[in-house]
């Protein structure tokens, strides 16, 4: 088991379109580094006691923009935290912030028809839910915000051709650590 003693005094951040594997590799990323895993939707919707998409329903998607940084911004200040954020995480000044200084931002990128062979339930997923032509709709949100996420990125996996223990691996010999076994 690898473990990553500087990682008790930092906090990784996988940051990327949704579909690109930040919660089902920081999963398992966090295991091989026993860190602690945050996933920020699934904390927001403990938190709410409410689903992501009946957030936005209900409230809207400014309303979940703010609870989602104020949530960020607040628990980044602990260390030693893998977080999976939510794609949006970046349209947001102070998270952006946060992610460039308070420890480390790797982007899990892929093509839109990546991204849209992957995603199979697009009703837990707000933004996509009304979208006729899925990969299309990927293509104009990726495009606006992948300039965002190259400005918070430290490290970027492309994860078009991998599987998630293969983008834990690039990972892992990204931040020069041994690559686990799967
Ligand atoms: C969003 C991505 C979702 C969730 C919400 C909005 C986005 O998270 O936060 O539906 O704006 O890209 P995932 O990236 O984990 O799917």
């Amino acid at each position: 088991m690898t473990t990553l003693k500087q990682n008790s005094t930092q906090n990784i951040f996988l940051i990327g379109m949704m579909g690109s594997w930040k919660s089902t590799a920081g999963r398992k990323l966090a295991k091989a580094l026993q860190m602690e895993f945050i996933d920020t939707d699934d904390e927001i919707e403990e938190m709410m006691d409410m689903k992501v998409a009946n957030i936005f329903a209900e409230f809207g998607e400014a309303k979940f923009r703010e609870m989602e940084s104020a949530y960020f911004v607040e628990k980044a200040k602990q260390k030693g935290i893998l977080f999976a954020t939510g794609g949006g995480i970046v349209l947001n000044e102070k998270n952006r912030e946060v992610l460039k200084e308070s420890g480390k931002t790797i982007l899990l990128d892929a093509a839109a028809n990546t991204l849209a062979q992957r995603i199979h339930n697009t009703s837990k997923r707000p933004l996509l839910k009304d979208s006729e032509n899925l990969e299309e709709r990927l293509q104009s949100i990726r495009e606006k915000r992948h300039p965002l996420y190259l400005e918070c990125a430290h490290l970027i996996v492309e994860t078009d051709i991998l599987e998630p223990p293969q983008v834990v691996n690039s990972i892992l010999t990204l931040l020069d650590l041994p690559v686990e076994k799967y």
